[in-house]
């Protein structure tokens, strides 16, 4: 936070007031407290049901039971609201702040039988992310010092050493050892864990995860594989491929993001350079091939006949990655305020051009036009980690000084 006021004291002025201009007005939409209020209500029912993506013709939300890899997101984003509720007093009105509080906390109750027992494998990382917040509150709360430690270990235990990776999904085979480029945003709870604790274990995993895949899934261009598959027992990689993406030498958009700010997270959490220059290079290959108007395609190598689907949640992951890398620019002496400018900038624009083409007023989702799954044949609707990120865009702005609610 304090490295992003320093960009706005560094930034050339023709910069910070060329992407304020850029910035769509929705951002700060009234209407999104309005529909998170509205969602909040259909989930509130025992057990709790969280929503991951929409309908494709009405855009009304699914409900799916709380062992889901997206259940965390919608109690983020309430607790997202709060944070927006001290950031934009104005629009927000300093009284409902604790309406958000309350709803987020109420919220994330649901998830609470996942410590037990969760088929979501890796992404226990992603479940934490309410409680994560919930910490940021009231750094004493028992449930969420639980919930947290509880999955950070959980992922912990999928830790192989001969690998060197935290293991994604389960498979029939153990010695078929699958990690997915979706894993890097699961670290996070690692170091959270370990700051609380302070097992340094947590970290040397994270660590060692993250080293082993900016080797090999991420490609010379600065590309990604989706998926690797290590053999256990040797820690030989046997396979890339892909599950989600268009082809097993494509690049899925979504896995780039993810990656983009995995990385750039570790460079946060750790100060490695080498974490900085894979980031780096992920960006460049996502922004580089971005199509001339704007819109993110689910898979970078998608045909372009029949129109491919776009992917608003990846536009919206990238989005918050830039700006996180551009944090991170900033965070080296001397600051690298030319490389903070650009991503900055590029963020920005990635916003812009996906609130133009996808917000959408008539729908529960805020943001049309996610894919889920193309090859599952899940396109062209509104997803909850889209929203989220959209939001948490907009806080981080604010919090930079580089928006206005
Ligand atoms: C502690 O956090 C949990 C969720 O993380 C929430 O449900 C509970 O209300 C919080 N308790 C207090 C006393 O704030
Ligand atoms: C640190 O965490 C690892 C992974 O969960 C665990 O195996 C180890 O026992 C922990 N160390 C301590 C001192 O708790
Ligand atoms: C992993 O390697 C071991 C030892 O070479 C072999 O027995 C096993 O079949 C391999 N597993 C897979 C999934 O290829
Ligand atoms: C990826 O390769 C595997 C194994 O060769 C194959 O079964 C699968 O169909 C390929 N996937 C795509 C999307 O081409
Ligand atoms: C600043 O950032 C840009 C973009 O990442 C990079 O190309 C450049 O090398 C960086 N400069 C320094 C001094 O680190
Ligand atoms: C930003 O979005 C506005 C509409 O919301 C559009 O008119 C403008 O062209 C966009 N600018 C860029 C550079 O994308
Ligand atoms: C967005 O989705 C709608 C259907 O909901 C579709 O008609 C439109 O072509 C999509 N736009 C883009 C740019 O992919
Ligand atoms: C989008 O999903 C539909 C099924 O809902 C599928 O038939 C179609 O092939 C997908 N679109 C593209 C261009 O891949």
């Amino acid at each position: 936070m304090v490295a992003m006021q320093l960009l706005l004291a560094l930034l050339p002025v023709t910069v910070v007031l060329a992407s304020n201009s850029l910035l769509p007005k929705e951002l700060f939409s009234s209407l999104i407290a309005q529909k998170l209020l509205a969602t909040s209500q259909l989930t509130t029912g025992t057990p709790t049901q969280y929503p991951q993506y929409t309908t494709r013709d009405t855009g009304s939300w699914v409900l799916l039971g709380a062992d889901q890899w997206t259940s965390g997101f919608l109690p983020a984003t309430f607790y997202a609201l709060y944070e927006r509720a001290a950031l934009c007093p104005l629009i927000m009105g300093s009284s409902t702040a604790n309406q958000w509080l309350d709803i987020g906390r109420g919220s994330s109750t649901g998830e609470i039988p996942l410590e037990i027992h969760t088929g979501v494998g890796h992404d226990v990382g992603f479940l934490s992310f309410p409680f994560v917040s919930e910490l940021s509150v009231n750094p004493t709360n028992a449930t969420a010092l639980h919930a947290v430690n509880t999955f950070a270990t959980a992922l912990a235990a999928r830790f192989n050493p001969i690998v060197g990776c935290t293991r994604s999904w389960d498979t029939a085979d153990p010695t078929d050892f699958q990690v997915i480029i979706d894993n890097m945003m699961n670290l996070e709870v690692l170091f959270v864990s370990a700051d609380l604790t302070g097992n340094d274990t947590m970290r040397q995993m994270a660590i060692s995860h993250a080293d082993k895949t900016s080797e090999n899934h991420v490609r010379a261009d600065g590309s990604s594989f989706h998926v690797v598959e290590y053999n256990a027992t040797t820690g030989i990689v046997d396979a890339r491929y892909t599950s989600q993406g268009y082809s097993n030498s494509s690049t899925w958009s979504r896995g780039q993001s993810w990656g983009i700010y995995g990385f750039a997270n570790m460079h946060k959490r750790t100060g490695l350079p080498r974490f900085l220059d894979t980031a780096r290079r992920m960006a460049s290959y996502f922004l580089t091939n971005m199509p001339a108007d704007g819109i993110v395609p689910w898979d970078f190598n998608a045909p372009l006949v029949p129109p491919r689907p776009a992917d608003s949640s990846a536009a919206m992951i990238a989005t918050n990655g830039l700006l996180l890398l551009a944090q991170q620019e900033l965070s080296l002496r001397p600051p690298n305020t030319t490389g903070a400018a650009y991503y900055t900038h590029a963020a920005i624009k990635l916003l812009n051009d996906t609130t133009r083409a996808f917000w959408k007023p008539e729908w529960q989702s805020l943001l049309s036009n996610g894919t889920v799954n193309n090859p599952a044949a899940n396109n062209l609707t509104g997803i909850v980690y889209g929203d989220y990120y959209f939001i948490k865009a907009g806080n981080e702005l604010v919090r930079a000084g580089l928006a206005h609610c």
